[in-house]
């Protein structure tokens, strides 16, 4: 399976299963390994799994809603800024290492699903505090992560050629 092709988000797991700890921390393993500017790598990761705390995360916004069906996952965290090379590319870097994190999960067979949180101070101060992030670091993202039962993930090619340039927009 091509796992970058096949990649989706999945919201539906299988919660009579859990991921190991090893293999979540292999996750944050691969998101260490994504690029940052400067290789400033300001990024930090909670792993949760204590059903109350995801429980409270999933009333963040409409969309967090999903984390109530998962039990499983990932908080990425952007460090103090004050702390890093080149503070202005931080939420680059993070993202980098969320997409990382989502198709290492589909190339190991779990299902992912990226929550958004930042830019969005409401939900950055709600993760904050429920995850107990403090000290000018910051919840950047939630990563939904379970087992589930789609072997293949996609199945549509969502490719349009329309969006390719050649030398001039
Ligand atoms: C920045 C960002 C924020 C997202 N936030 C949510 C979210 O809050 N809840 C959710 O269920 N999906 C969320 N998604 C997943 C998108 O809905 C999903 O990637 C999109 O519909 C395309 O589907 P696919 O991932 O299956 O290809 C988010 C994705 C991105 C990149």
């Amino acid at each position: 399976m091509d796992y970058i092709l096949n990649r989706r988000s999945v919201r539906e797991f299988d919660l009579t299963k859990k991921i190991s700890l090893a293999d979540l921390k292999l996750l944050c393993k691969y998101a260490e390994a994504a690029p940052s500017a400067r290789n400033q790598r300001g990024r930090e990761y909670i792993i949760v799994d204590d059903q109350d705390v995801i429980n409270k995360l999933a009333t963040v916004s409409k969309g967090s809603m999903v984390l109530s069906r998962c039990n499983t996952l990932i908080a990425v965290i952007g460090k103090p800024l004050e702390s890093l090379a080149t503070p202005h590319m931080l939420t680059q870097d993070l993202a980098c290492a969320v997409e990382n994190i989502l198709l290492k999960a589909t190339e190991m067979g779990y299902g992912s699903c990226y929550i958004g949180i930042n830019p969005l101070e409401e939900r950055i101060v709600s993760c904050d505090e429920i995850l107990g992030v403090t000290g000018g670091a910051h919840t950047f993202a939630l990563i939904a992560l379970g087992y589930c039962n789609k072997k293949e993930f996609y199945d549509k090619d969502k490719f349009d050629e329309g969006v390719l340039h050649y030398n001039r927009y």
